[in-house]
């Protein structure tokens, strides 16, 4: 079949064959499919959908377009956890260390922050010396030797994802639930891990501002893993407020030093977001036979410095400074020019926030970048000071500046007030957790 017939038979609603899929992807990387017929297809796709077996089949294909990492000689049941994107979520820094305190084999291969959301890569570069670009062997020594190390992705991985994406970016197809399933699924397979914990975020930080939007994409990634022999669960968590106080790189280090250090309140939902996504790790790496049992050897590991200990030895191993892994002497690292508060313009209550935004203005303070390889300063961020429901007398802010550069004060000020909805009324509070996604639950 042409390649244009293929268009119209996904355009008209029909349903394509593996081989028609395996066509797609292979003369898309190979350069045989044009980017006009791919965005024309792409958008079809996000306009009609696609079926379970279609985005198994294209999470397959899109894995088989480059290397798939072979982690088979490292002994136990290689865990990973991936999230969805979002503001201030330093998760990753704090549960692979405590998961791997527990006993587990944490290989886990990240991504950079693009855009409004923060990427774990640019977190650990802050702390001089560590370097995420390792060879697979190197890396697969340091999980062996330390049971954790997180790196980026090697360069031969899942390729179809790379050009896809960055058609996506400018054809707008990229929430389109099947495409972003395959997409990631592709990735974390290709890296090597049996075992996976997704945290899908919804809300208006994510990708997925719908609930049952999110809850559907979490099915969908768990049904594409239970079908390829993997072990998957999701949470469905909510980013209508950055997840952390922290958002910046050196500043969200700091912030998972504290948690694991104990310094972090148990209700925090920060805290909390970990404990579940570590629960849920060790539960499906067959660490833990339930979940009270797990959030106990989760706690322990915090209280008695275990997690804290392998954090600073991944750091080490990986080649940083790892006397940074210390509440006390991370405060270096987050040093700036100078700090302001953004008071709102009246008192009143928090009654909402737009984490892109937020995002954003730490973006546009130079913690993220605006484009692909800008540089990026690791102390600069956004120091959040309020929750939504909270209430703000006269002269309390909302949050702190930690400036470098101040080009764009005046603008990131601005944004930080439009923002955060300060009302007479609280507001409807969301929940933290909406909900836990396995191959039993049924959100399809
Ligand atoms: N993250 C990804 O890796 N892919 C998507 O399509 C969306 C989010
Ligand atoms: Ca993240």
């Amino acid at each position: 079949m042409r390649f244009v017939d293929m268009i119209e038979k996904k355009a008209d609603g029909g349903e394509l064959s593996g081989n028609e899929i395996l066509t797609m992807v292979s003369g898309f990387v190979s350069g045989e499919i044009p980017d006009y017929q791919m965005s024309a297809m792409m958008m079809a796709i996000r306009e009609k959908g696609m079926t379970p077996r279609e985005t198994g089949q294209l999470t397959l294909a899109m894995m088989n377009s480059g290397d798939v990492a072979d982690l088979s000689d490292l002994p136990g049941i290689k865990l990973d956890k991936h999230s969805t994107g979002g503001v201030g979520d330093t998760t990753t820094l704090a549960v692979a260390p405590l998961v791997a305190a527990c006993g587990g084999t944490v290989a886990k291969m990240s991504g950079r922050g693009l855009g409004h959301t923060g990427g774990t890569l640019d977190k650990l570069e802050s702390i001089p010396g560590t370097s995420v670009e390792i060879s697979l062997d190197r890396f697969k020594e340091i999980v062996r030797e330390n049971g954790v190390a997180v790196i980026g992705q090697t360069a031969d991985l899942v390729p179809a994802d790379k050009k896809m994406y960055a058609l996506r970016d400018v054809t707008a197809t990229v929430r389109s639930i099947p495409l972003i399933a395959s997409s990631i699924m592709s990735k974390k397979m290709a890296s090597g891990a049996d075992a996976i914990v997704l945290d899908v975020k919804t809300g208006s930080g994510a990708f997925m501002r719908e609930t049952e939007d999110a809850f559907r994409l979490a099915q969908m990634m768990v049904d594409i893993g239970t079908l390829t022999g993997r072990k998957v669960r999701a949470l469905v968590t909510d980013m209508d407020q950055p997840l952390g106080m922290a958002i910046g790189n050196a500043l969200e280090v700091r912030e998972a030093v504290q948690l694991l250090a104990g310094q972090i309140p148990e209700t925090d939902p920060l805290f909390r977001v970990c404990i579940l996504l570590g629960v849920h790790m060790l539960i499906i790496g067959e660490l833990a036979e339930n979940e009270e049992q797990a959030e106990e050897m989760l706690k322990e590991k915090i209280r008695d410095g275990s997690g804290l200990k392998k954090l600073k030895e991944m750091i080490r191993l990986q080649g940083g400074d790892d006397s940074y892994i210390d509440p006390v002497k991370i405060e270096e690292l987050v040093a700036v020019k100078q700090k302001i508060a953004v008071i709102p313009d009246h008192p009143g209550y928090v009654a909402g926030m737009n984490a892109e935004m937020i995002g954003t203005a730490a973006q546009m303070l130079g913690a993220g970048r605006a484009k692909k390889g800008d540089a990026i300063d690791p102390a600069v961020g956004i120091m959040m000071k309020c929750r939504n429901g909270d209430y703000l007398a006269k002269g309390k802010a909302i949050c702190t500046l930690h400036v470098n550069d101040d080009r764009y004060l005046n603008e990131v000020i601005e944004l930080m007030k439009k923002a955060v909805t300060i009302s007479d009324q609280p507001g409807e509070t969301r929940p933290m957790i909406h909900g836990v996604v396995t191959e039993n639950t049924n959100y399809r």
